[in-house]
């Protein structure tokens, strides 16, 4: 059996984490959250102060930077500089400012350089905005996962109860929509489904319909 490259892009908040975890777990691939490599290094500039329009300063940070993504018993641990970082990363604070760092050339070929090398040997199910046009153009399966931004807020406003967060439902679809809309119209690597992409709607669907929807597809090419 070949140790195959799954690409999971889509806009925020359409349930790619979830999913792609899963699916690594299933096929007991690598799980990499590139969102959590953006954030981490935003969440390190918010901490030096630093200038988020300032992408020399922004990329001499990132290379004085080790990011490190560890499974764990909950998903996925973020080490930055070492440090558990996992709770930090999801801040509002850090989730309204990462676009602004994730449309930095310099910042996104560095990021690229460093997930590349991670999928090196396969067996890699990678998320992000950008994996199956930029990252891995050559991912034997590529899925792109959508879902309206009226699910989407919906979703992360029952996690966020349920777990006992402040949340608001109207502030969280104003929020997801102008992130889709900076991720969508940056000019490197913008959101966009890559031409061989297949197109998950998962509005009306389970987290496990969409996981036997995507495994049926590996299955295939495995
Ligand atoms: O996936 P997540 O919502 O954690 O991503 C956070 C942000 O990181 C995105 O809104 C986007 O600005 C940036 N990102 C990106 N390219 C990726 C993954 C994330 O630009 N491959």
């Amino acid at each position: 059996e070949k140790r195959i490259s799954i690409a999971i892009d889509g806009p925020a908040a359409a349930g790619k984490s979830t999913v792609a975890k899963i699916i690594a777990e299933k096929l007991s691939y690598i799980y990499v959250d590139t969102g959590a490599m953006y954030r981490a290094i935003t969440y390190k500039a918010q901490q030096h102060d630093l200038d988020l329009q300032n992408e020399e300063a922004l990329l001499q940070l990132l290379q004085h930077t080790t990011i490190d993504l560890q499974p764990a018993e909950e998903g996925q641990v973020v080490l930055l500089d070492k440090n558990d970082v996992t709770t930090e990363v999801r801040s509002s604070e850090v989730t309204n400012s990462v676009s602004i760092v994730a449309k930095h050339r310099a910042i996104r070929e560095e990021m690229v350089s460093r997930q590349q090398q991670l999928a090196q040997s396969g067996g890699v199910v990678m998320d992000g905005r950008d994996i199956g046009t930029h990252v891995l153009p050559n991912a034997e399966v590529k899925i792109f996962l959508l879902a309206s931004v009226d699910e989407r807020a919906k979703r992360r406003h029952e996690e966020n109860s349920s777990k006992g967060f402040p949340s608001n439902l109207q502030q969280l679809k104003d929020e997801i929509a102008k992130r889709d809309k900076l991720d969508s119209e940056r000019e490197v690597a913008p959101l966009k489904k890559a031409v061989d992409a297949i197109e998950i709607d998962t509005t009306s669907l389970t987290i496990y319909d969409v996981v036997d929807r995507i495994l049926a597809i590996v299955n295939e090419r495995i």
